[in-house]
């Protein structure tokens, strides 16, 4: 009885054994006769998931030629795939770093058009397309500008812009930090110089978005990352749709070096002949907006078409919001001066963000534009309170000290006194004085052949 059972048993598990391998060796022969259907259909699109283990069967052919700059190559991919093709050329070089730095990116773009594409369920063909243009400056740095071109579908085609630097003959790889020459201030001004020339650009006038300037052009590196650099200009690149509309394409905006000389590193500046010395000066009211005294500066400052520059405090903003805005309407320039006007480096992280970026918001609600300049209070700043705004801090160097005296005569008196080349003016527009004695200052100014300018405007502030 034992036995028999046993028997029995010991015949079952073979017949189960034998009923797995027959199970085996059928799905895999299936497998294979399935999977080489399908491979000798690639043709054919909507494949779904058995794309990726064909792709790595399609050829990509790869071949290098030299450039005409010494030290570099140009590789170009090509795959004919037909649901993905591609075509892609980039630079190398005989420094590894730089070599990989593109690689790294030529593979993230790859990986970005396959998950577009497998995510696209049209049956129109991708393509994918990489050129590139090197651009030569005087001190050896070349900048390679990678145009990339996905398109997915007809309609879909998204163009974006990679750049990449190296002195061939050092290895150097210059970043936007060398160019400002390590020094954030700088970024914070040639992005204001920027945001100027976005909004003054003629061309792209039709296809702004006005709205979605100031993002990317945020004064944080990552934002400066795409750039080229010419003898004459840095070049910057934003790709399709970042701050205009699709059908206008990327954008590409032209800094001569003459205007950012000043926040430039030396090797970049250019030895500008002053063309007859201007004479500028900016005047600055603080610590507005001012129900009873700002309107009248604005008035006087009308009469003479100067323009100043108005650093308003958070809480008077809130409080007369339809005198801040009136101030922006007329051309001025705003500045943020903090909400309550407090020594800034004393305080808490939390109520320093307040203090600055809840000054940043009112302004922007009770005008409708941005701050450009922050002054901190009593010009008490060190590098945590520089840090807490992305504007550059704007302090001064002539003090009238009209909040001590407030006498509209002793106004150009202090003026007259201090008066110095690229002259910023501190002033107050909550003191009837100043409201009273400006007229005589802007008087003297303008017959000694001074052009006012917004501070932001001044070389060196
Ligand atoms: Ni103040």
């Amino acid at each position: 009885m034992k036995k028999d059972n046993k028997r029995k048993r010991r015949m079952r598990l073979i017949n189960i054994g034998f009923l797995s391998v027959i199970t085996i060796l059928t799905i895999t022969v299936l497998f294979l006769i399935i999977h080489s259907f399908t491979s000798s259909t690639s043709a054919s699109p909507n494949r779904g998931k058995h794309q990726s283990a064909d792709r790595s069967k399609t050829e990509v052919n790869i071949h290098s030629k030299d450039s005409s700059i010494r030290g570099i190559n140009i590789v170009t991919e090509t795959m004919d795939d037909q649901r993905m093709p591609f075509s892609i050329q980039y630079p190398k070089s005989e420094f590894e770093n730089f070599n990989q730095e593109v690689a790294v990116y030529i593979k993230s773009l790859k990986k970005d058009y396959q998950v577009l594409n497998e995510n696209s369920s049209r049956d129109t063909h991708g393509r994918l397309n990489v050129t590139f243009e090197t651009i030569r400056h005087s001190t050896g740095y070349l900048s390679f500008v990678l145009h990339a071109t996905k398109t997915v579908s007809n309609e879909d085609s998204i163009m974006e812009v990679r750049t990449f630097h190296l002195n061939p003959e050092t290895g150097i790889m210059p970043t936007m930090a060398d160019v400002v020459n390590h020094n954030a201030e700088n970024l914070k001004r040639i992005a204001k110089i920027v945001r100027d020339q976005i909004y003054e650009n003629t061309a792209l006038q039709n296809s702004l978005i006005i709205d979605s300037v100031w993002q990317p052009t945020e004064p944080i590196w990552a934002n400066y990352r795409n750039f080229a650099l010419t003898d004459d200009e840095l070049i910057l690149y934003y790709a399709t749709g970042v701050m205009t509309k699709r059908q206008a394409g990327p954008v590409q905006i032209e800094i001569p070096w003459k205007d950012i000389n000043p926040y430039v590193a030396k090797e970049f500046q250019v030895d500008h002949v002053v063309e007859r010395q201007e004479k500028k000066i900016a005047l600055t009211f603080d610590d507005g907006p001012d129900p009873h005294y700002t309107e009248k500066i604005l008035k006087t400052l009308e009469k003479y078409d100067v323009k100043a520059t108005f650093f308003m405090l958070g809480n008077r903003v809130q409080e007369y919001p339809e005198i801040a805005r009136m101030v922006a309407d007329a051309g001025h320039e705003i500045g943020n001066h903090s909400w309550n006007h407090p020594p800034l480096p004393n305080l808490t992280d939390e109520d320093l963000h307040h203090e600055v970026q809840g000054t940043e918001e009112a302004i922007l609600q009770a005008t409708g534009q941005h701050a450009t300049v922050f002054r901190p209070p009593y010009g008490a700043v060190d590098q945590r309170v520089r840090e807490s705004s992305k504007l550059p801090v704007v302090l001064w160097n002539v003090d009238t000290l009209d909040w001590e005296h407030l006498d509209p005569e002793k106004l150009l008196e202090s003026i007259k006194t201090d008066l110095k080349e690229n002259s910023i003016v501190l002033m107050h527009d909550i003191h009837e004085s100043t409201a009273e004695g400006l007229e005589a200052v802007l008087e003297f100014l303008k017959s000694q052949n001074y052009t006012f300018v917004p501070v932001s405007e001044m070389e060196n502030y």
